[in-house]
């Protein structure tokens, strides 16, 4: 399922494949994982850059067609000035240096999120690195940055309105999905949040409606392939209802 076909996981029941098709994650544990090593907090985000490597071949290995990262939520500014402008060098280095290899690896490129913050070089610097892997047909590589999911929803419904003030009609929920930034992808299958908080911190609050939550202890820097792994596994021994009952999915898979 790509772009224009706008389902919705309460509207339709979606095809639940053994492998997620998508997987959205919370890449959260860096600063501790510094401090549990007495380094300054933004060590961490950079050895963060080589568990999201390895976890972008593991999830091309596998099959993956999507991958979400959260990089910066638009909470993420409240940090002192000098580790968001770490963190910024920080994504622009590393798509500096990745953007070829994911070229070659067939991948698609996308930013998710609000860059109007954002400096005009590493804004360019995305939009180049989307252009250039727009034909890929591979894994979907999307990274949410200055992305928030109320953001998200407020900046649809408003552009819906806009388009269309003289309305009368209630919008329906894929005249909305098709106005949100992730609208070229199918809802998350699968939602990982490393580093042992179990909330949702503002990502993709409308496309996790019905997505596997899966929370793990591991600090980001040290989340690999195995972990991954881990991660399928679970997902894997879900049983995906999507309202219905236990019995009935035994009756479909029995058809
Ligand atoms: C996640 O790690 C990375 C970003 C939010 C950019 P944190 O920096 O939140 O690490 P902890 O949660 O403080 O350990
Ligand atoms: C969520 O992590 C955002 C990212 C990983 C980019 P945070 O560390 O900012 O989340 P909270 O503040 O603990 O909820
Ligand atoms: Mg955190």
């Amino acid at each position: 399922m790509v772009g224009g076909l706008f389902r919705s996981s309460t509207r339709d029941i979606p095809d639940v494949s053994e492998v997620p098709e998508h997987i959205a994650v919370i890449m959260d544990g860096n600063g501790r994982w510094a401090r549990k090593r007495l380094l300054p907090r933004v060590a961490g985000h950079a050895r963060g850059v080589d568990a999201l490597r390895a976890t972008v071949r593991g999830c091309k290995d596998r099959g993956v067609r999507f991958l979400t990262v959260f990089a910066f939520s638009s909470e993420n500014w409240r940090r002192p000035q000098e580790e968001v402008s770490f963190l910024m060098q920080l994504f622009l280095k590393s798509l500096q240096k990745e953007i070829r290899r994911m070229h070659e690896n067939d991948m698609r490129f996308r930013v998710i999120g609000d860059l109007s913050k954002f400096d005009a070089r590493l804004v360019d610097m995305i939009r180049e690195a989307e252009a250039l892997t727009a034909d890929n047909g591979g894994l979907n590589f999307t990274v949410a940055a200055n992305y928030g999911g109320r953001w998200d929803i407020l900046d649809a419904m408003s552009r819906l309105m806009t388009r269309d003030p003289q309305r009368r009609e209630r919008f329906t929920e894929e005249e909305l999905a098709s106005e949100l930034s992730m609208n070229f992808a199918p809802e998350p299958d699968l939602f990982i949040r490393t580093g042992g908080e179990k909330r949702i911190s503002n990502f993709l609050l409308w496309q996790l409606a019905y997505t596997e939550l899966y929370f793990t202890d591991a600090l980001w820097p040290d989340f690999d392939v195995d972990a991954l792994d881990a991660a399928i596994a679970s997902y894997q021994a879900r049983e995906r209802r999507f309202g219905r009952t236990s019995e009935q999915l035994k009756t479909r898979s029995g058809e």
